[in-house]
């Protein structure tokens, strides 16, 4: 079977530091260069180029392979890819002078490498080095914690409005920073794949310009801050995990600004995506015409109901000091007639009645067991007949331990709130039928989050 003309696999494993590999010769480079060339060349019908682990040439990549020929290439640069592309995509002739041609010495090179990566690892475990993934996760702090004072010093938004590349004095004067401080960051930072530096100076590579400059067409910046006030939280993990809660902290309504706006924007920006998605999973029943978005914070899920469903109003009911944020965005997408700000506290107030639709979205992870079965009570008792309610959050195993995400999401809960924590599929079938609800059911949407659904009968 050929769906397409060539399949081009490009070699990018990864090695421990020290040793020859594909990415260490720059692969990435080839493999940008390459998506970029045949996309150009409206050649993506016809070539497929897939990524993959070490072909054994490690000490001569870049490596790749063009099948169904079976065709190797070493030693290639991102100069060369046009030249390849025209010649071994276009022309149909293989460009010779970067093919390996010796078979029988290739093969050799090939179980060469593969005994010396045998001995090499045999020995590192012999000598109990410690293995590569288990240090990575031990030092995953270092890359988040370099990328998270560069937001907060703002640095990729001065690099974007300089206009052009900075040398690190340039950079730390405009930051108000010591330069020789300000210089190992952004040397760390090329080293991310965030920037990039030439001639000594300094520019935003393309996923900060993208996603990392305040005014972006696609900022996250203020969303990503959150992990600002996240990264003081996790720091006592310890003592929550001795003491069974973190240490105390105002709540939520009384944080203020700097807390608040970019926690409201992290969920704005993870909703934008993922609202439709829910929206076309929940699906609004005929007739339907009442929707309350319980901790509704950005109104994203609100406003994404509310154009898909012309007959629909949303009330998004949450905090006094969120509730603004959400009547903005409303504004924005010129809703005000059908989407509603209400302000209450969701841990203790009646929220009405006769709506058709009540949505939880990532409010139940924030409270205790006890706290969730009271709240679908409530919920209960504000839906009407036929009514359903849509929960979306992590939905665990039942012996919490997948998703991973929603595991890690645990420990976030359990730094950040009182009782908070990932609940399983088990648990919210107990909580949502002792509540009244019947005909509950898991909804999984492939990734962290699912859905649990159940409906007044
Ligand atoms: C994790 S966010 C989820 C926001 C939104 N539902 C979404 O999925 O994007 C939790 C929301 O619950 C709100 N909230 C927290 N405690 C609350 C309370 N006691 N009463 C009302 N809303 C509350 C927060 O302000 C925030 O908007
Ligand atoms: S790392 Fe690419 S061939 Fe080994």
């Amino acid at each position: 079977m050929h769906p397409f003309r060539y399949h081009v696999f490009v070699c990018d494993q990864r090695k421990p530091e020290g040793q020859p590999s594909c990415p260490g010769h720059g692969s990435q480079a080839v493999i940008d260069a390459l998506r970029r060339e045949v996309a150009a060349r409206q050649l993506s019908d016809s070539v497929m180029v897939t990524t993959c682990g070490s072909l054994g040439l490690c000490e001569h990549g870049p490596n790749l392979v063009v099948y169904p020929e079976g065709t190797w290439y070493s030693g290639l640069t991102a100069a060369d890819v046009p030249e390849l592309v025209t010649e071994h995509f276009q022309n149909g002739r293989p460009l010779a002078r970067l093919v390996r041609q010796d078979e029988r010495a290739l093969k050799q090179e090939i179980t060469e490498t593969r005994s010396r990566a045998m001995a090499a690892l045999k020995a590192r475990d012999a000598a109990g080095a410690i293995p590569e993934e288990l240090a990575e996760t031990v030092r995953g702090y270092m890359a988040s914690r370099i990328v998270l004072t560069a937001l907060e010093l703002d640095l990729f938004t001065a690099l974007a409005r300089a206009g052009s590349p900075l040398g690190a004095p340039a950079v730390a004067a405009a930051l108000a920073t010591d330069p020789r401080a300000t210089e190992a960051l952004l040397n760390a930072l090329v080293a991310l794949g965030l920037l990039v530096k030439k001639d000594g100076a300094f520019a935003n590579g393309p996923l900060a310009a993208r996603f990392l400059v305040a005014g972006a067409r696609d900022d996250a910046s203020v969303g990503l801050k959150h992990n600002l006030s996240l990264w003081k939280t996790w720091s006592n993990l310890t003592q929550a995990v001795r003491e069974g809660h973190p240490p105390p902290r105002g709540d939520m309504d009384q944080r203020g600004d700097d807390w608040t706006t970019p926690f409201i924007a992290a969920m704005h920006k993870n909703a934008a995506t993922r609202a439709p998605v829910v929206v076309q999973a929940v699906g609004v029943a005929q007739g339907a015409r009442r929707l309350i978005d319980i901790g509704g914070g950005s109104g994203a899920y609100s406003i994404a109901f509310a154009q898909a469903h012309p007959s629909l109003s949303c009330d998004v009911f949450d905090l006094s000091t969120v509730v603004p944020i959400a009547a903005r965005h409303v504004a924005e997408a010129g809703l005000t007639e059908r989407v509603h700000t209400v302000v209450g506290d969701l841990r203790k107030d009646a929220f009405g009645t006769g709506y058709d639709l009540a949505l939880l979205s990532a409010i139940c992870h924030m409270l205790g067991p006890e706290e969730n079965r009271d709240l679908l009570k409530r919920v209960f008792a504000a839906l009407g007949p036929g009514g359903r309610v849509v929960i979306q959050d992590n939905v665990m195993s039942a012996d919490k331990t997948l998703p991973k995400a929603g595991a890690i999401f645990a420990i976030n809960m359990l730094v950040g709130t009182e009782r908070g924590g990932s609940y399983s599929k088990e648990e919210y079938t107990s909580w949502l039928a002792e509540a009244g609800f019947g005909e509950v059911r898991h909804v999984s949407m492939g990734g962290p989050s699912d859905l649990m659904v159940g409906t007044r009968r």
